[in-house]
């Protein structure tokens, strides 16, 4: 069994943690840095992680994520948030930055920007909200399995309520602002306390179709 496919069998949907166990700042940089080397449309990388530590807001948010018990109990619980359109639509700053890390000449840069416009009118709108979202998607799957990699559980979460999460965010956070960042998921981090269950999947066959 090579590495990948260790990790790939280590991970599974952990919904006990053990609440004394903590993930070391170690550790969770090299989840962290895994996640942001994922893959994302023209580089524009729409995500950001808040890495809630603290036991008091997990208590608040428990109730939003249908009370699940991995908010509370899990080493690190991670919410990622996706960037809002605004930073995608002609003009925006963060654009100009991201696209002018690859382009040294003025007038490439202006072409690629002009080139990303026309791409984000015609193919994306009026869903760049979860075109941004979908590849934090990415990025999140990429967590999982660089934690899986170092023996760390996690369980990726989409069962809380939106506008809920999101309310208590922008009321408990000065640094969360509902017109800038959306919750795309979350994923609770830590060590398991139980036994790993089983992975139930479809076989190869059902799932791929070769066109000759
Ligand atoms: C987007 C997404 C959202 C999920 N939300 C939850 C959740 O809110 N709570 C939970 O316990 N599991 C959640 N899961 C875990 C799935 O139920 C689990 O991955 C699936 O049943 C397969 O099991 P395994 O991951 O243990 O192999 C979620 C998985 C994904 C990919």
């Amino acid at each position: 069994m090579n590495l990948f496919d260790k990790a790939m069998g280590f991970r599974f949907a952990c919904k006990h943690f053990d609440p004394n166990k903590k993930i070391s700042q170690n550790d969770l940089d090299f989840i962290l840095n895994e996640a942001r080397r994922s893959p994302s449309s023209f580089g524009l990388e729409p995500w950001h992680y808040l890495i809630i530590e603290n036991q008091e807001l997990r208590q608040k948010i428990r109730p939003a994520c249908l009370n699940q018990s991995q908010v509370t109990d899990c080493s690190h619980f991670i919410i990622l948030l996706s960037r809002k359109p605004h930073f995608f639509t002609a003009g925006s700053d963060y654009l100009k930055q991201s696209f002018a890390r690859n382009y040294e000449d003025t007038d490439a840069l202006n072409k690629a920007l002009t080139m990303f416009d026309g791409f984000q009118k015609h193919h994306l709108k009026p869903d760049l909200e979860n075109w941004a979202k979908m590849q934090v998607y990415l990025s999140g799957a990429n967590m999982m399995t660089a934690a899986a990699y170092i023996g760390i559980d996690s369980c990726p979460i989409e069962g809380f309520d939106y506008n809920d999460l999101e309310n208590l965010l922008s009321t408990q956070l000065a640094n969360f602002n509902k017109d800038d960042y959306a919750v795309a998921f979350c994923i609770a981090l830590g060590y398991r306390n139980y036994q790993q269950t089983p992975q139930i999947r479809y076989p190869l066959e059902q799932i791929v179709t070769y066109i000759k």
